[in-house]
């Protein structure tokens, strides 16, 4: 009995959501809600570029609702892209935003993502920089932090770290401690065959084939080498 009243329950309340559409009390009616219009005449609804990771859904679906129910104006999601500068391609007006060695950018453009939250975008300056020369009239701009800030780092177990130390003097923290004419890194880790490749992508479709972002991705190293150096003379 009681499970059939809770199943009844959930029913209902699903059904009035459909039938009003809001989320929020106060929400603007579905029939009032207003479209972008271009100075052509075109109108279409405001696009948010979704980013293709769990912050990126979960801030893109609360923009979404507060943007419609509030301010009134039709909300379509984009994308998703996979990384930060996607999306910086992607409101710039480019057509292929998500494909790295052809963005699909041109200079007569029309812009269908308005809108983007929860860039990663410390690595990449370089992106950003390129599009606002590439394209000034339709870069995006930058509208400020999203309130919380987060960093992005290889993550090795202590135990694991300390097991290679140890064991063998290997320093797996360290990036120049990886080379196999010296040690086998390797066996600290699960094998190949462990990951699920179908989850991987193919060099020639990821950021490894783009000299900058490369060269500043090295460029990084050899900074934190100088600092490691800094601090060692500094100790010393
Ligand atoms: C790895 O070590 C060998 C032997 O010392 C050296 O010749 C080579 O340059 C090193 N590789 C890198 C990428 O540093
Ligand atoms: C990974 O596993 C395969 C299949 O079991 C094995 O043949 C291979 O030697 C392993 N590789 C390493 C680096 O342990
Ligand atoms: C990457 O290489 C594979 C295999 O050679 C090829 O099928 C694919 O089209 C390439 N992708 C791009 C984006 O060039």
């Amino acid at each position: 009995m009681l499970g059939t009243w809770c199943l009844a329950l959930v029913a209902s309340a699903v059904a009035v959501a459909h039938a009003s559409y809001h989320c929020l009390p106060g929400a603007v009616e579905l029939a009032e809600r207003k479209n972008l219009k271009n100075p052509q005449g075109e109108s279409y609804p405001l696009g948010i570029w979704v980013p293709d990771w769990a912050a990126g859904y979960a801030v893109s679906a609360i923009a979404h609702v507060l943007i419609e129910e509030m301010l009134g104006y039709n909300v379509v999601d984009k994308g998703p892209g996979p990384a930060t500068p996607d999306a910086f391609y992607a409101l710039a007006g480019c057509e292929t935003p998500t494909v790295i060695n052809r963005r699909g950018c041109s200079d007569l453009m029309s812009i269908y993502s308005h809108l983007s939250l929860e860039g990663w975008t410390t690595a990449y300056q370089s992106s950003w920089d390129d599009v606002q020369r590439d394209y000034p009239a339709t870069a995006p701009l930058n509208l400020g932090a999203m309130g919380y800030v987060g960093r992005v780092s290889a993550f090795l177990t202590s135990k694991l770290q300390e097991e290679a130390y140890y064991s063998e003097g290997l320093t797996l923290e360290y990036y120049r401690s990886y080379n196999v004419s010296w040690t086998n890194p390797s066996k600290y880790f699960d094998n190949i065959t462990a990951i699920d490749t179908s989850r991987l992508k193919r060099c020639n479709e990821t950021r490894t084939q783009v000299h900058a972002a490369m060269q500043q991705y090295w460029e990084a190293q050899l900074i934190s080498e100088v600092l490691f150096a800094d601090i060692l003379d500094s100790v010393g």
